[in-house]
């Protein structure tokens, strides 16, 4: 099938290109660059050796959209494009509620005009707020707290009430936990721009000395050792999800759950970082980070039943394979 990826060029869009390609898919991206570079489209095409078209466009452009969507007989859409950073959300909440929202309605809107039936949809566990772990795509979302993740469940929202009056329209909508890990090749990888917020692109800085010490936020959460847990999942098998996602989609909206189903604790990834890479990781401490949770897994069993889909990398994997990435590239 010929799939439109738009955030092609970033962490998550880039490594799902290769897992298509690798399914033998043509892929078109669509990215604005505004949290990525064109060096990782390139790195793509290196990994694979084969095209991949890019349009540098904003998604939001209706115009830009509709000139893609003109030019080549795209048979379904992956939507990656959003702007993703919680904190800068609560500061920065229209261009959030703009780019997020008015993206998904723009793809959707052209997806009708030009009868393009299939849309996979990234959606986020943040939607879960503090639910009952483990988490079930069948459980009421609850409050997020942030302008990010009511833009996840809005778009959701958006994408529930178009899928219920076009009967062949096929959404599958993921919520994704923590994706971790690069490409084992080690040439393209998660490449946050300044200070990383999330654990693993802080864990390697601090690895490859670019960053002195870890904060641990928190160690008084009731958890297995008082830090926060989460649902890692190395992005390769999130990935492969997508394929697996695209090639079984069936009419109407669909909610899938992408994670491994296990809890690791921030001193527990600490450890396998520890073990996987050989470098001691300097940390202390500090106050909890505002609107954590200190409990975050999926129940992954509908994925695996309607996808035949479930997560094969353990966390070693995803560490080195994090490792890896760090110490292979030299442009930042
Ligand atoms: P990313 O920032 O690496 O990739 C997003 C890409 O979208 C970037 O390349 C950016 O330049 C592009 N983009 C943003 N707005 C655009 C616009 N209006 N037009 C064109 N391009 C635009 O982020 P990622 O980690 O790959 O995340 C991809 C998607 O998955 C996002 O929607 C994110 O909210 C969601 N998600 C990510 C995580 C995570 O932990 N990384 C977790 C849950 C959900
Ligand atoms: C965060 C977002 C989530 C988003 C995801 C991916 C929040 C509240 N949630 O998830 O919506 O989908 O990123 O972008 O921001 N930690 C430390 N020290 C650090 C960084 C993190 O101790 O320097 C801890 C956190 O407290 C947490 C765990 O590590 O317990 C994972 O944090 P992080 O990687 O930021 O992901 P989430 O907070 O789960």
């Amino acid at each position: 099938m010929k799939i439109l990826i738009t955030g092609g060029a970033g962490y998550i869009g880039s490594h799902t290109a290769v897992a298509l390609l690798e399914a033998g898919h043509t892929v078109v991206i669509a990215d604005n660059l505004s949290n990525s570079k064109e060096w990782t489209i390139k790195k793509v095409t290196q990994i694979m050796s084969k095209r991949i078209t890019f349009y540098n466009i904003d998604v939001t452009d209706e115009e830009a959209v509709e000139n893609i969507f003109s030019n080549h007989p795209i048979e379904g859409v992956i939507h990656f494009a959003g702007l993703k950073a919680v904190g800068e959300s609560v500061e920065k909440p229209l261009e959030y509620y703009y780019n997020n929202l008015v993206s998904t309605m723009v793809l959707a809107k052209a997806c009708q005009k030009y009868k393009v039936m299939r849309f996979v949809f990234s959606s986020s566990a943040v939607v879960y707020g503090e639910n009952q772990v483990p988490f079930v795509e069948t459980m009421d979302l609850l409050p997020t707290t942030n302008p990010y993740g009511e833009t996840k469940v809005m778009s959701e929202r958006i994408l529930f009430d178009i899928a219920k009056v076009n009967p062949a329209f096929s959404v599958s909508v993921l919520r994704y936990f923590n994706p971790i890990g690069a490409h084992e090749s080690g040439i393209i990888g998660e490449l946050p721009n300044g200070i990383p917020n999330n654990l693993m692109p802080y864990l390697t800085q601090v690895a490859k000395g670019k960053l002195k010490k870890l904060r641990i936020f928190g160690s008084d959460y009731p958890t297995v050792d008082g830090t926060g847990v989460r649902d890692y999942i190395h992005v390769m098998d999130l990935a492969e999800g997508h394929v697996a996602a695209l090639e079984n989609l069936t009419t109407g909206i669909h909610f899938y759950n992408l994670g491994t189903g296990q809890g690791t604790s921030v001193l527990e990834l600490v450890n396998a970082f520890e073990q996987a890479s050989g470098i001691k990781i300097l940390y202390e401490v500090v106050e909890r980070r505002p609107g954590d949770i200190a409990l975050c897994y999926a129940d992954v069993a509908k994925a695996k039943k309607d996808l035949g889909w479930t997560a094969k990398r353990d966390i070693t994997t995803m560490c080195r394979d994090s490792w890896r990435f760090e110490n292979n590239y030299k442009d930042r």
